[in-house]
């Protein structure tokens, strides 16, 4: 039988599985899953914890995987469904998720581009028009510091920060927010990070972790079907306003200003995420060492929207 892969990510909610899921291991398929399971709250962290990005279902089932996946969307996605904002939140950052994947594993696909981008707009829209919604998303903790989590959550504090500092238009908003979900394209399947910290890595390996902004523009610059400015926030995003950052050591009036509203915001995550700080120990450090770094206004709304919650 050929096993249909799924992404794990669009395992979310509490609507029951109609179908049961299998995981590989030694080339065999094992049970993994079973139908009439959920995946919501402490479900889903547990589902996390496993750090599986693929599991299977069998052929048979995929018509019921589809209707699966597409009322749990239209039901997130609806601000009048009656879900819990959490819930909503889940099922949403899992399905930006995926889509940040499937463009990270296929980029030369215009299709799944476009969709990205459709499903970018329609996520800032989201954001923007339920209270909690940054608060929700970012309440889903990143336990196997994946990439496109790490995406997503630089898309929503960029979202959020863009929406304080005022001044893009919704068009911009959608591009900011694809931009920031793609920024790190050069560390997918990275053979040095995440796996290892910054802290601990020799020289050389911590010239290949700095190469990762160019290499992930170089993924893409000769893909037409990716919007410039996404192009740009891929190289841009760890330049710096000061000109301490790389590839290039650009200052700010070289640096495009959504490059910089998602440096600013990746740098709160990745100390969140990845170097394992609290919220307001990233705070504090923003404030501290990487003033100057971003705009000053940027640091302090930045830090405003990880206090609010
Ligand atoms: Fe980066
Ligand atoms: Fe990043």
């Amino acid at each position: 039988m050929d096993y249909i892969s799924i992404r794990v990510s669009t395992l979310r909610g509490d609507q029951k599985i109609s179908f049961d899921v299998y995981v590989k291991i030694n080339e065999k398929m094992v049970l993994y899953i079973r139908k009439g399971d959920s995946f919501e709250g402490l479900r889903l962290k547990r589902l996390k914890e496993k750090k599986l990005k693929k599991m299977f279902i069998e052929p048979d089932n995929e018509s019921f995987y589809r209707d699966y996946m597409q009322k749990n969307i239209e039901l997130a996605y609806d601000n009048k469904s009656g879900k819990d904002i959490q819930t909503r939140s889940e099922i949403i950052q899992g399905e930006q998720q995926s889509k940040t994947e499937e463009v990270f594993e296929n980029p030369e696909l215009v299709e799944s581009y476009l969709s990205a981008k459709d499903s970018s707009g329609r996520y800032v829209q989201f954001l923007l028009s339920n209270n909690d919604a940054v608060k929700s998303i970012m309440a889903i903790e990143n336990t196997d510091k994946s990439m496109s989590h790490h995406g997503v959550t630089v898309a929503t504090l960029s979202v959020a920060l863009a929406h304080k500092l005022s001044g893009l238009d919704p068009k911009q908003t959608q591009l900011l927010a694809l931009g920031a979900m793609m920024h790190d394209f050069g560390h997918y399947d990275s053979a040095i990070y995440p796996k290892k910290n910054r802290a601990e890595m020799s020289p050389a390996e911590i010239d290949i972790y700095k190469s990762h902004a160019a290499i992930g523009a170089k993924k893409v610059q000769d893909k037409k079907h990716f919007d410039q400015v996404v192009l740009r926030i891929i190289n841009e995003h760890e330049e710096c306003a000061d000109g301490s950052g790389y590839p290039l050591g650009l200052f700010e009036k070289k640096i495009d200003p959504l490059s910089m509203i998602v440096g600013t915001c990746n740098t709160l995550d990745r100390m969140m995420t990845f170097d394992g700080f609290s919220k307001e120990d990233a705070a504090k450090k923003m404030m501290v060492e990487h003033m100057g770094k971003y705009p000053l206004g940027h640091i302090q709304k930045a830090t405003e929207i990880l206090n609010s919650f």
